[in-house]
């Protein structure tokens, strides 16, 4: 076959990253530059920054994406961007740098949407077989998305309030641990127990909908009521049983959606698949569970914001010729199917 590469720009948050992938599941090239320093003493990521982050980055990192690939714009077959979701400053500045590219080189655009992606970091691991199930979990968004086939997206389940990483980053300020919090709670839980049985939202209603802003009350009550009577908690403890909720609940729904669908595989995607709590449970319960169905996990540097996901994604666009045209615009709220 002949090789297809395709350079892929991510800007969609506090990540600017370029990438050259081939064929859709080799990356050549995976260049990711994090802001997070710059927004950590705000609490969390403030747009403003984040697009004048991206503007001074953009070029420099495409270059670095390309010179570590070793190839020229002439090897290449396209170029794939997010168009959304995620903040709309940021997106542009992905947005317009890859039409630049697009234009100068002729080359065809390619619209990628970033929970797509996502889920597509997993093919960098595994041979990608439908029908799927995949479990998107990030900090914008939570959602279980059934893939009948490539490019093909239909939401089935997703969260009513908080993603379950803005749920983790909420509880992480409250005990005082620096933005984003996700990380930190995830290796406190390790050292506690889960003592305080935090409840488990909409764990047996019969739907594949989740719902954190709860959980995320109940821990808040808990941490103020002891400051009140001067109790002291133990902050393990707390992450653990944190965890021990939004795990359970995750794990939970996910298998009985991929048994209910009869999938052949189940994929885990986004910045939360990178908890430790989260991929030994669904191990765990898959293996004893659904032994039939095959668990695909991106490993942990696919994780995270990144652009060489895009790359895969934007792949299956490429084989359609599925282009996208100048006029390209950033979609902030774009959905997934
Ligand atoms: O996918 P991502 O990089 O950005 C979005 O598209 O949102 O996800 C970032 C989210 C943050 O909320 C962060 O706290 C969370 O992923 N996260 C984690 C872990 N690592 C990152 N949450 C729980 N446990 C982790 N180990
Ligand atoms: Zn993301």
């Amino acid at each position: 076959m002949e090789k297809k590469l395709i350079l892929a720009i991510e800007s969609s948050c506090d990540e600017t990253s370029a990438s050259v992938v081939e064929n859709g599941d080799t990356v050549l090239s995976n260049i990711v530059a994090s802001q997070i320093k710059s927004h950590m003493r705000f609490g969390g990521v403030v747009p403003e920054i984040a697009s004048r982050h991206h503007v001074e980055q953009i070029t420099q990192i495409i270059e670095e994406a390309m010179e570590e690939a070793d190839v020229t714009y002439e090897d290449l077959a396209g170029v794939a961007v997010t168009e959304g979701p995620g903040l709309v400053g940021a997106l542009l500045i992905g947005v317009n740098a890859a039409k630049a590219v697009a234009y100068a080189h002729k080359l065809p655009l390619i619209a990628v949407n970033h929970m797509a992606g996502h889920i597509y970091a997993n093919k960098f691991v595994h041979t990608m077989r439908f029908p799927l199930m995949a479990l998107v979990v990030s900090g914008g968004h939570t959602e279980l998305v059934y893939m009948a086939d490539d490019g093909s997206y239909e939401i089935v389940g997703e969260t009513r309030d908080d993603a379950a990483g803005e749920a983790y980053d909420k509880i992480g300020r409250v005990l005082g641990l620096p933005y984003p919090g996700g990380k930190a709670i995830d290796q406190m839980a390790h050292e506690g127990q889960d003592v305080y049985n935090f409840p488990r939202a909409m764990i047996k209603e019969d739907n594949y909908d989740f719902s954190f802003s709860g959980l995320k009350s109940a821990f808040i009550n808990k941490v103020h009521n002891a400051q009140q009577k001067g109790e002291e908690l133990n902050n393990n403890d707390l992450a653990a049983s944190f965890q021990a909720s939004v795990v359970e609940v995750l794990v939970t729904k996910t298998l009985r959606a991929a048994k209910e669908y009869r999938v052949k595989q189940l994929l885990l995607a986004g910045g939360v698949a990178a908890n430790k709590g989260l991929r030994e449970a669904l191990m765990k319960a898959m293996k004893e569970e659904l032994p039939e169905v095959e668990l695909v996990i991106p490993p942990l540097s696919l994780c995270g914001d990144n652009a060489a996901m895009i790359g895969a994604a934007g792949f299956v666009e490429l084989t359609k010729h599925q282009f996208a045209g100048y006029e390209l615009n950033a979609k902030p709220g774009l959905l997934l199917g």
